[in-house]
């Protein structure tokens, strides 16, 4: 029988492929994965011990995970969208509404369709250099009052803002707050932004899996020994969890951390400033993030998925594409590793970038930023409208665009005159928009 995934896999493995991209172990040469064979695919068996109620090995080694000592650390083996399904949950039987930036993950959604619970969306303002949402707007978060905070901090492109005082914001309010640090779990290395650990807030989670050597679904949850619902919260990851966790993944998550903590920046850094040199004598350019294992590159005659199969053509795989951009996730580099750098840079300096500029540059996208409301909606009837006659009609389906892939304009939420203008510039200037199909959006059917 056709074994197509793996012969997919062996296909790619013949390009010798270059990460740019997640796992932050890329492709293996980064930190130490040796043990992933499947003679230590083991789950509960005698000697090992249980994730939905840890009292031996898995304990130990979760406490090891010592970020900050307000906080204990949960293994997730099914990522972080697991730990945020679990903390959103367990706020599902108070009263009060989830308060959202909106460039949240979709899980976010589905767990608040999950226990049908309502959110305010916070205006949610984007950034010049990357057109990417990236602070929540702190006027808002004072004057509402909420049961449970959700921010996304970094955003994907490695931007960061105030995230100490959007925690002091949410307090204030008496609302806890649950900080999705998916791209962020190198943070507190020395030369890299700060973690929301530093900032008291109450639930933090990390895809370790996107940044540190470990293997993909492997995450971790930190939860604030003071934070409410905190039982809950841990009761539910065994609802959202496989009762049976390999310890591949486990023992990489516990290698991840070890590498976290002896980890040494210099390294990096020297590397980095000699990989942006070659980058811009080979004619690219260089945007930095406030994360510096960021950088978008781009030139400024192609359009990001241009540049993007340019880099491909070398064999060098990135993390994704805009209409200007590609997105670099570098390696954390170190003394040791096996990641084919100086290969890297042969292959950036004979990136062939094609002599006829390109006209049909695509437009720079624009994200919607305004308040709005989340109304977890069965939508049992629903039909196809022209967008243009969309005015007051309920989404039945988010507007999804891509990149980054965010849920931009949300099923639940009432179509305003704003958000018709947007679609239309979208529509107008072929952006690609999931839910957006030939002019026609899916509403809900109130006849
Ligand atoms: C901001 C954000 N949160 C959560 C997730 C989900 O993380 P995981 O893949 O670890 O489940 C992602 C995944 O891309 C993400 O970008």
């Amino acid at each position: 029988m056709a074994q197509v995934l793996w012969q997919q896999m062996r296909n790619w493995e013949e390009k010798q492929p270059i990460s740019l991209h997640v796992p932050g172990h890329k492709n293996g040469t980064i930190g130490d994965t040796s043990f992933v064979q499947a003679q230590y695919d083991v789950t509960e068996i005698t000697g090992f011990d249980d994730l939905h109620q840890p009292e031996a090995v898995l304990k130990e080694s979760m406490a090891g995970v010592d970020r900050h000592p307000d906080y204990d650390a949960f293994y997730l083996v099914n990522g972080t969208t697991s730990g945020i399904l679990a903390v959103i949950h367990a706020f599902q039987s108070l009263t009060g509404d989830v308060i959202l930036a909106r460039n949240v993950h979709k899980s976010v959604f589905n767990a608040l369709d999950l226990g049908m619970q309502q959110a305010v969306i916070l205006p949610t303002a984007t950034d010049a250099l990357t057109q990417q949402y990236v602070k929540p707007d702190g006027t808002a978060i004072q004057r509402l009052t909420g049961k449970l905070g959700v921010v996304t901090y970094p955003n994907y492109y490695g931007q960061t803002f105030d995230i100490a005082q959007t925690v002091r914001q949410f307090h204030a309010q008496n609302c806890p707050i649950l900080v999705d640090e998916a791209h962020g779990a190198h943070f507190g290395l020395t030369g890299f932004p700060s973690s929301a650990l530093h900032a008291g807030a109450d639930f933090v989670v990390q895809s370790f899996h996107k940044t540190l050597p470990s293997l993909t679904m492997s995450s971790v949850l930190f939860i604030h020994k003071a934070a409410p619902r905190r039982d809950e919260v841990i009761r539910l990851l065994q609802t959202f969890q496989s009762s049976s966790p390999s310890y591949l993944l486990m023992a990489s998550l516990e290698a991840a951390n070890a590498f976290y903590a002896s980890y040494e920046s210099d390294y990096f850094f020297e590397r980095r400033a000699k990989l942006i040199d070659v980058v811009l004598s080979s004619g690219l350019r260089v945007k930095e993030m406030d994360d510096p294992l960021k950088l978008l590159v781009y030139h400024p005659t192609l359009t990001g998925h241009q540049l993007q199969q340019c880099m491909e053509d070398e064999g060098i795989y990135v993390e994704l594409a805009d209409t200007q951009h590609v997105l670099w996730v570098l390696p954390l580099w170190h003394e040791g590793d096996t990641y084919p750098f100086e290969q890297l840079m042969t292959r950036i300096k004979a990136i062939h970038i094609p002599n006829d500029v390109m006209t049909e540059l695509e437009l720079q996208q624009q994200l919607y930023t305004e308040e709005g409301r989340y109304v977890p909606t069965q939508v049992e009837r629903s039909r196809w409208i022209s967008f243009e006659e969309a005015c007051g009609k309920v989404l039945a389906q988010h507007l999804v665009l891509y990149p980054p892939g965010i849920p931009s304009m949300l099923k639940g939420e009432q179509v305003t005159s704003s958000m018709i203008e947007l679609m239309g510039q979208w529509y107008h200037s072929n952006l690609r928009v999931e839910g957006l199909k030939e002019g026609k959006i899916k509403v809900k059917d109130d006849e």
